[in-house]
């Protein structure tokens, strides 16, 4: 069972959504009965079909809530939704409400979640108990404290982390109301600088640990990377594998992604340029095959290095008068502006559409040259792999998943390209980055070197098996014996008969 805030199409902010029903996908692929459980929000009850009620969980934290059974659209993921309107039926995201404010309440309505997990897992309710319980992020972290805490017979727990940066820190006095026992509540339990860590929780007492790449598992054990927690990391390092994520490669298709005015393959390259043109009408720029587009697409913040690219396009554009700048995304409100300020200053140059846009980012991925994606730090960093897969170069930050996943440019210009698929920085200084611009703009002028560059990206395969593979490794081992026995969520009635043959129609 997979605990998660985020799952696409059910509700995504990020990549944890992305990364959530990707390996579910993979998982079950590979035969297991993977089921994603996650909060009945709105767009979850939208997006799900087939929905039974199945268990009633009264008195749980947050008010009486019930759990429902049913299917990702147009999916073979089996999903269950714990419902309690008054805590997830809102309107704004699944953190944030429509001004961008957090729900004051969030230590509630995750810990609801982590204590229905837990209810279900130790079959307080008719719902088939899971062999592990595999959290993810600080939003489902309590789980294994509560799994824990609830003494022997329980399944075995796994916490991934996609994000160290965000803790789901609360204040201790909650721990009552959440039901944290007392022993729990110390240094050496869920407590952070006199708070309650639910993120803190779940490296303590997971069975497991995990995280989305080789280069991020070995950062987070140092205090640069660690937030604050790289101690308890440490202790534990024995126990923390580096799985790195996978992507959709049925949903991140140049072939056939729905999104593209027209498709284009490695071996078809001419129909990306109709994805530049229409990038450019959809950004408000000139069209024009020739200029270099540059694309920044993804949280405006200062993780993403946000603030420095603003700072950074004004010299860029000084430097090389035919560029052209499209940015996709939303965050930190300063920096927002900051980007629509740049677009008014130079409305033939920059284009920029500050919001959350599906539709709009995948065509940015097809129709763009070059993704800038500087990151101060980045557990994977899914971004940079979709604009790979559609023959657009990536500028990265050379840190965690990124300098696992990109094969850095040589910097000496005259040599071969050879492996390369984009173009990595150390650094977080302005003259760092655009530097790196620089010598993609250099690389870009010529274009057998930037073909070959593109070609390899395009190439590199990043699917979901081998990592899918690792987590069922690491679920044997933590639940050797598991029977066999009814699926978590029952067949949907026009599947149960042919439940492989529908695999295999996917597959096909
Ligand atoms: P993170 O999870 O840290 O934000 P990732 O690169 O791993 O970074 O994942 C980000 C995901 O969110 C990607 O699927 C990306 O396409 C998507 N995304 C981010 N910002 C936007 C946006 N403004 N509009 C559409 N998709 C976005
Ligand atoms: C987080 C990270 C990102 C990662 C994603 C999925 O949001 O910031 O690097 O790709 O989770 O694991």
């Amino acid at each position: 069972m997979l605990v998660t805030s985020e799952a696409l199409p059910l509700a995504k902010t990020g990549g944890l959504g992305d990364a959530v029903s990707g390996l579910t996908r993979a998982l079950r692929d590979a035969h297991v009965d993977a089921t994603i459980f996650m909060p009945a929000y709105e767009s979850a009850m939208d997006a799900a079909c087939d929905l039974v009620q199945v268990a009633e969980l009264p008195g749980l934290i947050g008010g009486d809530a019930t759990v429902w059974a049913g299917w990702v659209a147009d999916s073979e993921i089996p999903v269950l939704l714990l419902r309690n309107d008054d805590l997830y039926m809102r309107p704004g995201n699944p953190y944030l409400d429509e001004r961008g404010k957090e729900f004051p309440d969030n230590g509630i309505r995750f810990a609801a979640l982590a204590q229905a997990t837990k209810r279900i897992s130790v079959a307080d309710t008719p719902i088939r108990v899971p062999h592990v319980v595999h959290a993810h992020d600080w939003h489902a972290a309590l789980a294994p404290l509560y799994l824990h805490a609830a003494g022997a017979k329980r399944p075995k727990t796994v916490l991934t982390i996609h994000n160290l940066a965000f803790q789901g820190l609360f204040p201790m006095r909650l721990a009552d109301d959440l039901g944290i026992p007392h022993a729990y509540r110390g240094s050496d339990g869920a407590e952070f600088w006199g708070n309650l860590s639910f993120m803190k929780a779940g490296l303590r007492y997971a069975d497991r640990l995990t995280t989305v790449s080789a280069s991020y598992a070995r950062e987070i054990l140092t205090p640069q990377f660690g937030h604050g927690l790289d101690g308890v990391l440490r202790e534990r390092a024995h126990e923390l594998h580096a799985i790195p994520n996978g992507i959709d490669t049925e949903v991140w298709d140049p072939g056939s992604d729905p999104f593209l005015p027209e498709h284009f393959t490695v071996l078809d390259m001419r129909g990306k340029v109709r994805n530049k043109l229409e990038m450019q009408r959809a950004f408000g720029l000139p069209t024009d095959p020739e200029a270099p587009l540059l694309a920044m697409g993804s949280r405006l913040t200062s993780q993403k290095m946000a603030d420095l690219a603003v700072e950074v396009f004004p010299s860029l554009l000084a430097a090389h008068p035919r560029l052209q700048i499209a940015v996709l995304g939303c965050g930190e409100p300063a920096i927002e502006e900051s980007m629509r300020a740049l677009a008014r200053r130079h409305p033939r140059h920059v284009g920029v559409h500050i919001g959350y846009d599906e539709a709009r980012g995948h065509l940015l991925h097809a129709g763009a040259d070059m993704l800038l994606h500087g990151s101060r730090f980045e557990p994977f960093g899914l971004t940079p792999i979709y604009s790979m897969r559609y023959g657009t170069v990536p500028i990265a930050s050379r840190v965690g998943g990124l300098a696992d996943s990109i094969v850095g440019l040589p910097a000496d210009p005259e040599a071969e390209v050879g492996t390369a698929t984009g173009i990595l920085f150390d650094g977080d200084t302005t003259a760092d980055m655009l530097a790196a611009v620089e010598r993609a703009l250099e690389t870009f002028a010529q274009p057998q070197r930037w073909s070959a560059m593109q070609k390899n990206g395009m190439t590199t395969h990043f699917g979901w098996e081998a990592s899918a593979a690792q987590y069922v490794e690491l679920y044997r081992m933590l639940a050797p014996v598991a029977p066999v026995g009814a699926p978590m969520v029952a067949p949907r009635p026009e599947a149960a008969s042919a439940p492989v043959a529908a695999t295999m129609r996917k597959r096909a």
